[in-house]
């Protein structure tokens, strides 16, 4: 199994990375947050609550949840036969996506489909807690950051204006699988860099690894 394990807090430059960092290896690149977003709007649709837990979980067990590769080499993430994309980066979800994925039950289906992914392919993953609890054997982890300006600013330049502080606040605090720094993970600020230049910056790592030809 080989995996790149890609952390962060929202805004930090974690998905165009791993998509740009994925084709140049050839492998294919999953999107964790996509997954906990798509619970989340499967939450919503049914119309339960968020912040009740033991709704949600009862929910999430009824849940019928297949994952794959697309041609392009992204994941995706079916539930009760559905494929939300567009939808996953509305407000609602936004605003409930920290709830819903500190529910044990949700990192746990979560967590069953990004294994058997990595069972299938190569992948460059990303998320909060890739490097430190989904796959913490991998060598190869990488923390992404930037100043909260530059972080607003790429959400605003998406459209976007959700508040991404209470959002980092709710991920980083939770008892289960925090977003935080994995141990003997490179830590890169990528508020001055490019995109490609950040790309550059891991694939030099990855050089040293052996993992890329020098
Ligand atoms: O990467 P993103 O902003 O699309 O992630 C949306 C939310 O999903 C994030 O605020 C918290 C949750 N998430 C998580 O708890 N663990 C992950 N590995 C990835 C995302």
């Amino acid at each position: 199994m080989i995996v790149i394990a890609i952390d962060g807090p929202a805004a930090s430059g974690k998905s165009s990375v791993a998509t740009r960092l994925a084709r140049r290896l050839g492998f294919a690149h999953v999107n964790s947050g996509g997954m906990y977003r798509a619970v989340t709007w499967e939450i919503l649709r049914q119309q339960i609550d968020p912040s009740q837990a033991g709704s949600v979980e009862a929910a999430v067990l009824r849940m019928s949840v297949d994952s794959g590769f697309t041609e392009a080499g992204d994941s995706f993430i079916r539930i009760n036969a559905e494929m939300p994309d567009l939808e996953l980066q509305t407000l609602e979800v936004n605003q409930s996506v920290s709830t819903v994925s500190a529910v044990p039950a949700v990192r746990i289906l979560v967590n069953a489909q990004l294994r058997a992914l990595a069972e299938k392919r190569p992948i460059v993953s990303e998320g909060r807690d890739i490097g430190s609890v989904v796959f913490p054997e991998t060598p190869h982890k990488f923390y992404l950051d930037a100043s909260p300006e530059v972080r607003h600013q790429r959400r605003a330049a998406q459209g976007l204006h959700d508040s991404i502080e209470k959002r980092d606040r709710l991920d980083s605090s939770r008892a289960n699988a925090p977003l935080k720094i994995a141990s003997g993970a490179h830590v890169i600020d990528t508020s001055h860099l490019t995109l490609e230049g950040v790309v550059e910056t891991i694939s030099g790592i990855l050089c040293k690894s052996g993992i890329l030809p020098a």
